[in-house]
């Protein structure tokens, strides 16, 4: 075999974020921009990586001294990932990887997710390996942590299956909710979030406020089993008033900001349904519910107040492979 070609799709968080963290359910969905990866052997025994919309050219590890020195950030899920394959099965041909994405990273598409699983699902079908999804979650998962240390997995769930599922950390659950599409707009708040340092932060609100925040995460869960309910039966009022008060309760976690709260306001009275902040909140993106007839002029009025609308479909398909 010369050449692979594996794509994996962005995320992003319907309800449950924060929560997921410690073992509640979210719901994620895969949204319909890619990062595309390109596998082939090269006849080495080093790992060859070349990203040149992140500014890097023919990147040269050698097998043996994978993850052994600091890596630049822009290679470093790829190299988590390859350095756990190649363990995992005694490897030590050499290959080349290519990646391009449809998204900037800025955004919070889950970018270094899609990475992960579409240069997993690549090197599996280069060396001919067969995986599950869940084989594949694991790799990928311990990969991701090697790097980020905190983290739910739930992005890797969205690159993996698509759609729209009900996810448990570790993918203890994927379940995939029985829908065609969302009605939700999407908005860039201009800010760049940490998604570590936000973990890392609730999880020290947490140690000093246990019963506060476990009763938080009590109440995101029930959000997240009426959602699931709501979304599968079109109800999109519910919903809406689901969003708002997960919203809410994001807020008294600490990790909404004043940019996402205007643009949240915005979109309720501009008629959404319902809106929230979408991940680990300090920025990112915010998403609204509401009325194919109310969508342009939501939009409008979410870019007055500074949100830059992103062009998104939803529940899009999980990674998928080729031969080239
Ligand atoms: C970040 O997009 C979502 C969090 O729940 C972290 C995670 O689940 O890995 C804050």
């Amino acid at each position: 075999m010369k050449k692979v070609k594996a794509s994996a799709p962005g995320k992003l968080l319907l309800f449950g974020e924060h929560a997921v963290v410690y073992d509640k359910p979210c719901i994620v969905t895969a949204v319909d921009r890619r990062v595309h990866v390109e596998a082939s052997f090269n006849g080495k025994e080093e790992l060859i990586v070349s990203a040149p919309q992140m500014g890097v050219l023919d990147y040269k590890r050698k097998v043996k001294e994978l993850c052994s020195q600091e890596m630049p950030k822009q290679v470093s899920f790829i190299e988590a990932l390859v350095k756990r394959f190649y363990q995992k099965y005694g490897f030590d041909k050499g290959c080349f990887i290519r990646t391009k994405s449809d998204f900037s990273h800025t955004f919070g598409f889950g970018s270094s997710s899609a990475v992960t699983v579409a240069t997993a699902t690549a090197l599996a079908k280069l060396y001919k390996i067969n995986f599950s999804k869940k084989e594949l979650f694991d790799l990928c998962y311990k990969a991701v942590l090697d790097i980020q240390g905190v983290g739910s997995g739930f992005d890797l769930a969205a690159a993996l299956w698509g759609g729209t599922i009900y996810y448990i950390k570790g993918a203890k659950e994927v379940f995939k909710l029985k829908i065609k599409s969302l009605p939700i707009v999407v908005v860039y708040s201009g800010v760049k979030a940490d998604t570590p340092t936000l973990v890392r932060q609730v999880a020290e609100f947490k140690r000093k406020n246990p019963k506060k925040i476990n009763n938080i995460f009590k109440n995101i869960e029930k959000i997240v089993e009426q959602g699931k309910l709501e979304i599968e039966k079109k109800d999109w009022e519910k919903v809406g008033a689901l969003m708002l008060e997960n919203q809410g309760l994001l807020e008294e976690l600490g990790v909404n900001t004043l940019r996402l709260e205007k643009l949240v306001k915005k979109a309720v009275s501009t008629g959404a349904y319902g809106a929230k902040l979408s991940g680990a909140g300090g920025g990112d993106c915010m998403i609204a519910l509401c009325k194919k007839s109310d969508k342009i002029r939501v939009e409008k009025a979410l870019e007055n107040v500074g949100g830059k609308v992103m062009k998104v479909g939803l529940n899009a398909k999980g990674v998928v492979c080729k031969k080239i």
